[in-house]
């Protein structure tokens, strides 16, 4: 009997070939060119031999089969039940959107009973349901979806991620996109729409019932571990006979979807796809005009007048592209405004690939400047408001001017509709939150090197304060904005931005900007910010360095007296030993005792004394830097000292912050807090 199986095992060769016998079936297409596939909707191979399944056609759906059947399950024999088969696919797959950062409807691999789908939905229905079957058992459609957009109705995680569907677009298990890093086992994004090829790996296996997805850009090797495992018994949904393929639709937004390769094997491995052997995928970017040409090429008046609109639609593409909003006012900054095309030229247009980060006020892209050759980061901050713009370009120019070693340095500006570009200096080690709070992939920063990045910090922010012409307050201080320099100096950046949004753009709602935690209660009742409420912030800095603590966590399991209801206030909880005169206990339990008990009782003490709820008691940043030098002694913390967030409780202070500030958890990109956010501890 195994004799025969192997014998009936014939390993296809070439593409597309495939053998399919009892029990054995495995195929694999290094690209589709002459492929017999069973195709319909938009479905079609390209000349390069590109399976295409959505071409840019409006609410419109694909689907792509094998055309064969596969045989999963053999009819049960004399004294032995139906017995499922195992099977593994691996493909190679590119989503191209029209843009880089929206989202359109994905794709799925799926094993559907019929290669009919003609009663299923475009859009979020993948073409693969529709509003009534989704969830029915009768569909028997087992599939894995490529989603890039989040849809709660179907209680989709994000925009961007790989699920196993079971008969309904509600996915049995699903993740992020991404992969496991084989060498240090940290989990690194993929974005589905970045237009970049990747391998996906499907398997089950049939005696454990484990459905595994794994996925990797492509030429990688697949990673050892699974983006995602589940057990589902395929036995009870896949059809006695099913055909194997791919499924997809579009919506508004135009995106093409492609399959490179793919291959299959009921029983066995998915063979390996010849790498070499993929077709290109089509360059991006303006359509190529050739072929327009070609055909109009006999009536040479027609080829000029068609070659003068495709040079003027080119040109426009260009303009529109490259385009930026410029006033007069601005003639007096121009040696700080940057050309967008500059940037553009810089950023390699703005790839993820380039993608330093996103937060705060928008994503940071690391660029190269033409001619300079010189790393800098670009900041695109979204802001559809021109009032208050010249200002703020006012006060961005004259930050620039601002020079001190432990702060990132400002180059200039660029303005777009809707947009405004920062361009600072690049900064090669990143941000310090990174090494605080990263579990695995940075080194864990010992105490000398944390005691210089806060004196560092200190004497940046005490030159805004004092020491340069103008008064420049930060408002956004915390550790996520400061950047660590290839000598581990502490450098703050992302100066002032937050004036940007200071008067919101919802007048019902007057919200202060900052970071939840940083924000000093002086700030949020007024909305006023000073150089006191910058030492706050600086505190809560202190605190959060020393300890490798966020000033405010979520979900926290500690169940010690700082922890009110789901929240843990740092603040409270270094009080808290303060008192019982334990304070050093709570020093970042990743140094263990290799730290200096002084120093760190004095940065402790001295975040205490920082986020004093009353200003005028908060030290200037001039006596910061006096007390962390050691040439002024940090005087005693008063015994009645009280943190804000333990005043907040109380009778006096409650009514005046909980009826002007509703509760708001920002869900936009920039961090929004209000005083029911930061009483957290004791606000009942
Ligand atoms: C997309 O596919 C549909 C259906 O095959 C076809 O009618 C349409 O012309 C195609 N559109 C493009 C832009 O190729
Ligand atoms: C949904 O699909 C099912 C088949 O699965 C079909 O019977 C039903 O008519 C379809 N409903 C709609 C609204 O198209
Ligand atoms: C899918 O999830 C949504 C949202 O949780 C829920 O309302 C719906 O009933 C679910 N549908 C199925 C078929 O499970
Ligand atoms: C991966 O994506 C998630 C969700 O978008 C995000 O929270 C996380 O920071 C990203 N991680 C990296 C390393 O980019
Ligand atoms: C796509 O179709 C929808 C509904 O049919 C329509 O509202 C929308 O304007 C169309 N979009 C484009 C870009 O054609
Ligand atoms: C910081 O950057 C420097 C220079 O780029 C590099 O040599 C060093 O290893 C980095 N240090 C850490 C801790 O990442
Ligand atoms: C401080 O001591 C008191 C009494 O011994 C104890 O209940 C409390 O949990 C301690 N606080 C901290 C933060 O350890």
């Amino acid at each position: 009997m195994a004799a025969k199986a192997l014998l009936l095992l014939v390993v296809a060769v070439g593409v597309g070939a495939g053998v399919e016998a009892a029990g054995a079936v495995e195929f694999a297409y290094d690209g589709f060119g002459g492929a017999d596939l069973a195709l319909d909707g938009m479905a079609t191979v390209t000349p390069a031999g590109l399976l295409l399944l959505t071409n840019d056609t409006n609410m419109s759906k694909a689907h792509a089969f094998r055309p064969d059947p596969v045989t999963f399950r053999r009819p049960a024999g004399a004294g032995g039940a139906a017995t499922m088969s195992s099977f593994s696919t691996t493909f190679v797959f590119a989503i191209v959107s029209e843009f880089l950062d929206l989202s359109t409807s994905g794709f799925a691999f799926l094993v559907a009973p019929s290669t009919d789908l003609s009663t299923a939905m475009p859009q979020q229905y993948l073409g693969l349901f529709n509003g009534t079957d989704n969830g029915d058992a009768r569909n028997r459609v087992f599939a894995v979806e490529f989603d890039t957009v989040r849809n709660p109705e179907f209680a989709d995680i994000n925009n961007n991620h790989v699920g196993v569907d079971v008969n309904s677009l509600n996915s049995s298990a699903a993740e992020p996109a991404g992969y496991y890093d084989d060498g240090t086992g940290t989990f690194r994004n993929l974005s589905l729409i970045s237009r970049e090829p990747m391998q996906v790996w499907v398997d089950y296996d049939a005696a454990t019932t484990e459905v595994t997805v794994a996925m990797a850009p492509v030429r990688s090797p697949r990673p050892k571990r699974p983006l995602l495992s589940t057990r589902i018994d395929l036995s009870k949904v896949i059809a006695d006979t099913a055909y194997v393929g791919f499924s997809s639709a579009s919506s508004i937004v135009l995106v093409k979807h492609y399959v490179l390769g793919w291959s299959f094997s009921l029983g066995g491995a998915a063979p390996a796809l010849d790498y070499a052997k993929l077709p290109k995928l089509p360059r991006i970017g303006p359509k190529p005009r050739s072929k327009a040409l070609t055909i109009a090429l006999p009536i040479a008046t027609t080829a000029a007048v068609l070659a003068a609109v495709a040079i003027g639609f080119l040109l426009l593409r260009r303009r529109l592209r490259y385009a930026e909003l410029r006033e007069d006012w601005e003639l007096e900054f121009g040696p700080h405004r940057f050309a967008y095309k500059d940037l553009y030229d810089a950023t390699g247009g703005f790839k993820d690939k380039r993608l330093l980060g996103a937060g705060g006020f928008g994503r940071v892209y690391k660029g190269v400047l033409p001619g300079s050759g010189t790393a800098v980061a670009v900041k695109r901050v979204s802001h559809e408001s021109r009032q208050g713009m010249k200002e703020f370009v006012a006060e961005v120019v004259s930050i620039g001017r601002l020079r001190h070693r432990n702060l990132v340095q400002l180059l200039g500006y660029c303005r777009r509709k809707g947009e405004l570009l920062l361009v600072y200096d690049y900064i090669p080690n990143g941000s310090l939150d990174k090494y605080l709070h990263c579990r695995d992939d940075k080194p864990v920063l010992d105490w000398a090197q944390r005691l210089h990045i806060i004196k560092g910090v200190a004497a940046g922010l005490l030159y805004m304060h004092e020491d340069w012409e103008k008064v420049v307050i930060h408002r956004d201080i915390k550790a996520s904005n400061v950047l660590v320099d290839g000598e581990m100096n502490g450098r703050l950046g992302d100066f002032g931005l937050a004036r940007l949004y200071d008067h919101g753009a919802d007048p019902q709602t007057t919200h202060v900007v900052g970071t939840m935690g940083y924000l000093a209660p002086e700030l949020v009742r007024t909305g006023k910010a000073t150089t006191l409420s910058d030492v706050f912030a600086f505190g809560a800095f202190l605190l959060e360095v020393a300890c490798g603590r966020r000033p405010i966590e979520e979900d926290d399991v500690d169940g010690n007296a700082a922890v009110d209801e789901d929240h843990f206030v740092l603040v409270d909880w270094v009080l808290g030993h303060w008192r019982n005169g334990s304070i050093t206990s709570v020093v970042d339990a990743k140094l263990g005792s290799d730290y200096d008990a002084v120093e760190a009782d004095l940065v402790l003490r001295l975040g205490l004394a920082c986020l004093h709820p009353s200003p005028a008691a908060r030290p200037s940043m001039r006596q910061v830097t006096q007390y962390l030098d050691g040439s002024a002694p940090l005087p005693e913390l008063p015994a009645t000292y009280v943190t804000f967030s333990t005043l907040a409780g109380t009778e006096t202070y409650q009514p005046l912050f909980f009826d002007s500030w509703s509760v708001r958890r920002s869900t936009a990109a920039m961090s929004v807090a209000t005083m029911s956010d930061i009483g957290l501890s004791g606000g009942r």
